[in-house]
């Protein structure tokens, strides 16, 4: 680990504060020339006694504009206590969770379907600036189990989306369908593709292995991109114990989505898009001339209190004991597993995942609608899927055993 460290909570208080210090401070100094300043303060009191303990609210209620990507050298200079952890937090992920090498950017998205867009967006701006395609031209490629956030992001940036069939039982990639939809988005005229591979899909938790689309690629000789969607598995795979974790020791993959809002149990509003050296650039908005640094961001304005939020829980476990979290959510799925197992129940669950996704022919309606069990399809439901979260122990798991069929 180079960069994370578990912190005690005297010295997260104290860095935050001292990062606080250092930004602009719009209670007690003249700034005049920006549409910003703290929160409300006939609603947000600043003067509450508990403040002084409370980093993240005090960090809320300063309200720092985190606008901009701050792992590019120039940004706004008034929020440059607050940046410095968001650059921190940056290269926490970059190296020490997704093994990466070298030098990465990135920032604190809105979610996950902002990060994934953001890829998108990069890697259309470079197959049209450097092979000089048209938008509809390029083709977005990712499994059926794919998030529906690359429907939108193909519909935004005027992509072709081409989906790649799963096995049912394994949830795994189809290779022969997957040669059939490389064939397909050739003869529609597709000259590059952005693969979108998963860290954890939002159904199945399953997990797509990166080297199944770089040689069908590449033996269709097509220049392709790909991004990691680790929006729900980001921070919990890489410490799953499992051996292929698509991440950036895989040299072809170039940038991934994490979301803390998801197992980190961060604020909502802490998504992260974490790429590459190198690739910001194609997202450069050169009009954005009164923000310095200008921006490079789908976002624009953005809370700098969520990076702190990140950075905080983060630091707060160090990564041993994040390692032990989610060991003991791997454990509770286990358990689950096991019961599932002796009831006969037909379900999915990837090696080592939290989530297991059972058929719907096993889950009474009532059952469904009492727990909250999410299903792939409201209107037809094949399957129902638990979620094994923090709030999700054993003891709230049994009712919901005992009532499947
Ligand atoms: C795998 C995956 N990708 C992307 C998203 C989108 O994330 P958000 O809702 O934060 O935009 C989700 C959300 O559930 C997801 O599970």
């Amino acid at each position: 680990m180079k960069y994370w460290r578990k912190l005690d909570q005297s010295d997260i208080r104290k860095r935050v504060f001292e990062a606080l210090n250092e930004n602009v401070n719009f209670y007690t100094e003249a700034i005049v020339g920006v549409p910003a300043s703290h929160l409300d303060s006939k609603v947000f009191f600043s003067d509450a006694s508990f403040l002084k303990d409370a980093p993240f609210l005090s960090s809320l209620i300063h309200n720092p504009n985190h606008i901009g990507c701050h792992t590019l050298g120039k940004s706004e200079s008034f929020f440059s206590g607050t940046q410095e952890i968001e650059r921190d937090l940056i290269a926490i992920c970059a190296h020490d969770i997704l093994r990466g090498e070298g030098e990465f950017d990135g920032y604190v998205a809105s979610g996950g379907t902002e990060a994934n867009m953001q890829a998108a967006w990069i890697f259309r701006n470079y197959f049209m600036q450097e092979m000089g395609l048209n938008a509809d031209e390029i083709a977005l490629l990712a499994s059926s189990d794919g998030h529906y956030s690359m429907a939108k992001a193909c519909n935004v940036l005027g992509l072709n989306l081409y989906s790649v069939q799963v096995d049912d039982d394994q949830r795994s990639l189809q290779k022969v369908d997957l040669d059939r939809a490389i064939a397909q988005l050739k003869s529609d005229g597709n000259k590059a593709v952005i693969v979108v591979v998963n860290m954890m899909t939002t159904m199945f938790g399953s997990v797509d292995q990166p080297s199944v689309y770089i040689e069908a690629l590449k033996s269709a000789d097509l220049p392709f991109k790909i991004h990691v969607d680790g929006a729900y598995g980001g921070f919990f795979y890489p410490f799953s114990g499992e051996k292929n974790i698509p991440d950036f020791s895989i040299p072809e993959i170039t940038s991934v989505t994490l979301d803390a809002h998801k197992m980190v149990q961060a604020p909502y509003g802490t998504g992260m898009f974490i790429i590459r050296k190198g690739w910001m650039n194609y997202a450069a908005t050169k009009e954005a001339s009164y923000v310095e640094g200008e921006d490079s961001t789908l976002i624009g304005s953005r809370s700098g209190a969520n990076a702190v939020a990140i950075w905080m829980i983060l630091s707060t476990y160090g990564p041993y004991a994040w390692r032990e979290k989610i060991f003991v959510l791997q454990k509770r799925t286990d358990w689950l597993e096991q019961q599932l197992k002796e009831k006969r129940i037909a379900y999915f669950r990837q090696p080592s995942s939290n989530i297991i996704t059972i058929r719907a022919g096993h889950v009474p309606h009532e059952l469904a609608e009492k727990f909250v069990m999410v299903p792939d399809n409201h209107h037809a439901p094949k399957w129902f899927k638990i979620v094994v979260m923090e709030h999700v122990s054993i003891e709230r798991l049994i009712p919901v055993v005992e009532g499947l069929v």
